[in-house]
């Protein structure tokens, strides 16, 4: 199977699920993105680390019939899951790779008229060498277009204890598997590293919920991380249990208040 060691969350339906929950909270902060580079009808396009395919079907939507929507994942039963759901329905030009972006040099499939990447960087030490060669498999004229988080909004107001706790527990073991959880923030610094040079353009998208709605990603989250902060000796299973039910108690006792969610940014770049 074609996955990899390091990646911190679960690879279970409930996971992809959250996955597929998450994905609907951004997808008009993407879709604007995706207009906002001309993604256009017959476009050749790639969404690197395309998860359950939630922005494929954004692009195929864009491209019709005679464009090319690739998908490449490094988790091989979602990858096949995802075309399948994808041609199932009615997205012909959509297919999926199980592929490690971060075991070889080249990206399969190339050049391409968009590259796009959500949710990718943030998990890869190795984020300067892949952004590199996803810009590699940009055509000439084409776009490379990259959103990704900066957790240091995440909060609700007033400030609770039990929503700090479950983000520090969320951070920490981030970190211990090699995530940066500010990556977003510092995407133009990225894209210097790469060699691809100052973005055309940037982007910060946000959101702000109730608590008593916004605590059940983040407790969705932190359950997908538990066998990662177990293995990395970042928490037990007993305070991890303490801070789930502390966060639900803390959100049921003041479910209005406000909770601002990481922060999506976006940079995108013409080749
Ligand atoms: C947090 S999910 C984001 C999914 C999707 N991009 C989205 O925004 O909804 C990250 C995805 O990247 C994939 N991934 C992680 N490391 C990868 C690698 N080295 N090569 C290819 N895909 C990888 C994971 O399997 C997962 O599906």
């Amino acid at each position: 199977m074609t996955t990899t060691s390091h990646y911190a969350l679960r690879r279970t339906p409930e996971e992809y699920d959250r996955l597929r929950a998450q994905a609907r909270v951004w997808e008009e902060a993407t879709g604007r993105l995706l207009d906002r580079v001309g993604l256009a009808a017959g476009a050749r396009c790639l969404d690197a680390g395309c998860g359950p395919g939630e922005t494929m079907r954004l692009m195929a939507l864009r491209v019709g019939p005679a464009g090319r929507v690739t998908g490449i994942d490094a988790d091989a039963p979602l990858a096949a899951q995802t075309e399948r759901m994808l041609r199932d329905g009615g997205h012909r030009q959509c297919r999926v790779i199980a592929h490690d972006l971060t075991a070889y040099e080249s990206v399969p499939g190339g050049p391409y008229d968009l590259v796009f990447a959500r949710l990718l960087l943030f998990h890869l030490p190795e984020r300067v060498a892949v952004l590199r060669r996803l810009w590699q498999s940009v055509a000439p004229g084409g776009h490379l277009l990259v959103q990704d988080y900066d957790l240091a909004a995440l909060g609700v107001l007033p400030p609770s204890a039990a929503l700090d706790e479950a983000g520090r527990l969320i951070v920490d073991t981030f970190g211990a598997v090699g995530c940066d959880v500010r990556v977003g923030a510092t995407l133009p610094a990225l894209f210097a590293r790469a060699g691809i040079g100052e973005p055309d353009g940037t982007d910060v998208a946000g959101r702000i919920e109730p608590f008593g709605v916004g605590r059940r990603m983040l407790a969705s989250v932190l359950a997908s991380l538990l066998p990662a902060a177990l293995g990395h000796g970042v928490a037990t299973a007993r305070e991890v249990e303490a801070a789930l039910t502390a966060l639900e108690a803390d959100a049921t006792r003041h479910p209005d208040r406000p909770m601002t969610w990481p922060l999506m940014i976006g940079a995108w770049k013409r080749r």
